[in-house]
């Protein structure tokens, strides 16, 4: 995005922020709106220390140093950085005291440390520690820089600052203790480098130069490319450069802004001007690990760190309908059998919060939906589930039940003089139950039995950023709002951004306990670092529109890359009428993105297949037909993501990472190790360049092999966007007879292929063992084995071997 871009999303920004309010104006939720403003105005104004005068602070001259295991702490005149090689290679480093723990980032405790990386003393009299895969050197004013075992350096920080309170003026804390001083932290990376990351990003995948905000924000409107912040900020940087990959995460939940500035070559002149990176934070720690390695490598240390991704259940890897406004259990029915009569196939429906009774939380509509158990048994006979919506915001009046109880347990977020914070959501005048608060965790997850008696097989978690509606202002809870955080205390401006983390842990751990032999099904608008332990996201409200379509693809490759691979777009965008184009292409993009989920809001177009013309609907079947025929694949890559960390859908450099071509195409992306999909992202489009990583690729339709690395031009008609196989590669699909069968594209001769099969052992907690397959060429035949000896024991469809019409043709399996 260049800078008038810039200038144009920033008055688009406030175009919309002022059609809002006015719209705000007229209505009664609208009068609420500039109340509840006002309300969080006047909360901070008296709720909120005043900054207060200020001192600047940097590190000064070090000291000494002392070893400890793992590495070591470094002291300066002002200040004291630790460094600390975790088993598994993680490099922490924390400023000032700053600790791993607590974390809401990591899953269980801090890794033990890696007793072979000492903390020594450097020929340039500095100290540095040598781990296995990356040696920390810190310099005597407090420049960190991060190398290769090679000596390239990955990432140099410059000395930090600080702008800390000044005692007297914070209760007699000093700030650095207090967690509130502000810190600015600038980076330098490779002058090849690219930046990925930082949670759902709408202008991505690649991060151009701008400042992004670490604040998960409703942009309060259907979003466009460029519209920043969105609903999961994380501070996550994925940084790919010839010399290495490497992620760093600086583990605080505060208010900020990064800046980023890629790097340029001087063209051999020698003048490089490096990458750039500048953190700056409103409060807390300064803490943050780095990792280092291949991005497969990164992923698995990443998991290893945050957490596993928790598979979803099969069904949930199926085609899913959703819409804000059904209206009535007749009308969900319409459209269920809609689908079943056109030959569509379809796995979930999602209610909105339309079937609430007046938009209350874990209530039901009993005029529009008198008998929600019936329906859900009824759709259930039929293959299909029901997703439930589930809002933080609870309706503030006496007699509704949810809020007398989370009353009576004390759940909700008060204020700092002690009162509940109201705010205004769906609907009107709501509380906000404290998630920080393990207490309050468990009385929300309980309240999960209700949707589960209601039928429901999963939970859509909404409007957690967390959203209350203003007609100024930041759409949520005041900043001096308090909140438990695990007990420690604190306010808003702390627990902001892991307000919808910690909300999809009390959902997680309610169905858990509720219905402990099923994986739980889950996904979250909000969310922060780690929230893939509990379930994925999706990208919110994207506006319809072929930037929109984009916009989706960016956010599904950034979130993948911060470790939640479980993602999809509102397919045909959430706010207006797609053209049957657009729809479709929409369609087919989303049909390889492991949440497939079409939805729009109520006031915009519907989303059957069959609202855009016949011939939409038949594109639209081959594309759920093939997704179904997938669905082993994607229940494979769901596994592989929960053991290895490795996202269903990658960027196309994630294997050749030093092709820097791959690092700039954005418009593809890898779905596994297996296919390369390239979406049509606009209009009129019959034919595409695609970037090819180097080996061999069929053309999945037309069985034309390409070699790679180049680029090459292929068909994408209406009725199919195009998507390559890699030569070798071996694809659980599902038979026409619903069997698992192998689909095996052939090998380029005198070189192995390979591929992965988890089989699906249920929506419950049985450990599926993983099989390996081996694929070779060998005198013309394609041979399949499973590592390990043993036969396929699968049927086995080989494809790529050119026979009298160019496809594939069925080859003798060892
Ligand atoms: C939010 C959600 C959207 C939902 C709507 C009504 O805008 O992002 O998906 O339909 O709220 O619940």
């Amino acid at each position: 995005m260049d800078g008038r871009d810039q200038v144009r999303s920033v008055w688009w920004g406030r175009a919309v922020g002022a059609v809002r309010a006015l719209r705000a104006a007229g209505s009664v939720r609208g009068l609420l709106s500039w109340r509840s403003a006002w309300r969080r105005r006047r909360a901070d104004r008296l709720g909120t220390a005043r900054r207060g005068p200020e001192r600047a602070r940097v590190p000064g001259a070090a000291a000494r140093a002392e070893p400890q295991p793992g590495g070591g702490v470094v002291f300066f005149a002002r200040s004291s950085l630790r460094v600390r090689v975790a088993a598994g290679g993680a490099v922490f480093c924390g400023w000032d005291g700053a600790e791993p723990e607590p974390s809401y980032a990591l899953a269980g405790t801090c890794p033990e440390p890696d007793v072979r990386a000492v903390l020594e003393p450097d020929t340039e009299g500095g100290w540095r520690v040598v781990s296995e895969r990356v040696t920390v050197t810190v310099s005597r004013h407090g420049a960190v820089a991060v190398r290769t075992p090679g000596g390239v350096v990955l990432r140099r920080e410059l000395p930090p600052r600080w702008w800390d309170r000044v005692p007297g003026d914070g209760g007699g804390v000093p700030a650095e203790r207090s967690g509130e001083s502000r810190w600015v932290q600038r980076s330098e990376v490779a002058a090849d480098a690219r930046f990925f990351g930082l949670g759902g990003r709408s202008c991505g995948p690649r991060l151009r130069a701008r400042r992004y905000r670490l604040w998960n924000t409703d942009p309060g409107g259907a979003f466009v490319p460029g519209d920043d912040p969105l609903s999961v900020t994380m501070p996550v940087q994925f940084v790919v450069a010839d010399a290495g990959t490497h992620l760093v995460f600086h583990d605080n939940s505060w208010d900020g802004t990064v800046m980023l500035r890629e790097g340029s070559e001087g063209a051999g002149s020698g003048h490089d001007r490096p990458g750039c990176s500048e953190l700056r934070m409103d409060g807390g720690p300064l803490r943050y690990w780095v990792l280092v390695g291949t991005p497969a490598r990164v992923l698995l240390g990443w998991t290893a760190l945050t957490g596993a991704p928790t598979p979803p259940p099969r069904w949930a890897l199926g085609p899913q309908h959703a819409r804000w406004g059904f209206g009535s259990q007749e009308e969900v029915r319409r459209v269920v059998s809609g689908y079943r009569e056109r030959g569509l196939p379809l796995s979930a429906v999602h209610l909105d919060i339309d079937h609430y009774d007046g938009h209350r939380v874990f209530t039901v509509d009993r005029t529009a939906f008198p008998d929600l158990p019936g329906l859900a048994r009824e759709l259930r006979s039929e293959g299909v589930r029901l997703v439930s919506i589930v809002d933080p915001g609870v309706k503030a009046e006496p007699g509704n039940a949810v809020y007398e109880g989370g009353a009576a347990a004390d759940a909700y977020v008060r204020d700092a003089r002690g009162r509940e914070v109201r705010g205004v959501v769906w609907p009107g005048e709501a509380v906000f139950p404290d998630f920080t608060d393990a207490r309050v965790r468990k009385w929300w997850g309980g309240l999960y039995a209700e949707r589960l008696a209601q039928g429901f097989s999963g939970v859509w978690h909404d409007m957690n950023e967390p959203v209350s509606f203003a007609a100024f202002g930041d759409p949520s809870l005041p900043r001096s709002a308090r909140h438990a955080l695990e007990g420690r205390g604190g306010d808003h401006r702390e627990a902001h951004n892991v307000y919808g983390l910690a909300m999809a842990r009390a959902g997680y751990e309610g169905l858990l306990e509720l219905r402990p032999e099923e994986r739980p099904f889950l996904f979250s608008r909000s969310g922060w670092v780690g929230m893939q332990r509990y379930g994925g996201t999706w990208s919110g409200d994207v506006a319809t529109g072929w930037p929109g379509l984009r916009a989706s693809l960016s956010l599904v490759l950034g979130m993948g890359l911060c470790g939640v691979p479980y993602s999809g777009p509102d397919v045909g965008g959430f706010s207006g009428v797609p053209s049957p184009e657009l729809y479709l292409r929409w369609f087919q993009m989303a049909a390889y993105l492991p949440l497939f989920r079409t939805h729009s809001a109520v006031f915009a177009g519907r989303r059957e297949p069959w609202e855009f013309g016949p011939e939409v609907v038949e594109h639209a079947r081959a594309a759920l037909l093939e997704r179904e025929r997938l669905v082993p694949y994607f229940v494979s890559l769901g596994q592989l993501a929960r053991l290895s960390g490795a996202p269903y859908v990658r960027p196309v450099w994630w294997s050749t990472p030093r092709d820097r071509k791959l690092r700039d195409c954005e418009d593809a992306f890898l779905l596994g190790d297996a296919l390369l999909v390239a979406p049509v992202l606009g209009p009129g489009v019959t034919r595409r360049a695609v970037r090819l990583p180097r080996g061999r690729w069929y053309d999945t339709a037309s069985g034309q092999a390409y070699d790679g690395p180049g680029q090459v031009l292929v068909d994408a008609p209406l009725s199919r966007i195009p998507v390559l196989a890699r030569a070798g590669a071996v694809l659980p699909v599902a038979g026409g007879d619903g069997v698992t069968e192998l689909e095996v594209w052939a090998p380029v001769a005198g070189r192995a292929g390979g591929g992965v099969l988890v089989p699906d052992v249920g929506d419950g907690w049985r450990q599926p063992e993983v099989e390996r397959f081996e694929t070779r060429l060998e005198d013309g035949r394609v041979v399949v084995e499973r590592q390990g000896g043993g036969a396929a024991g699968y049927r086995v469809r080989v494809r790529g071997l050119a026979d009298g019409n160019g496809v594939g043709r069925e080859a003798p399996v060892a």
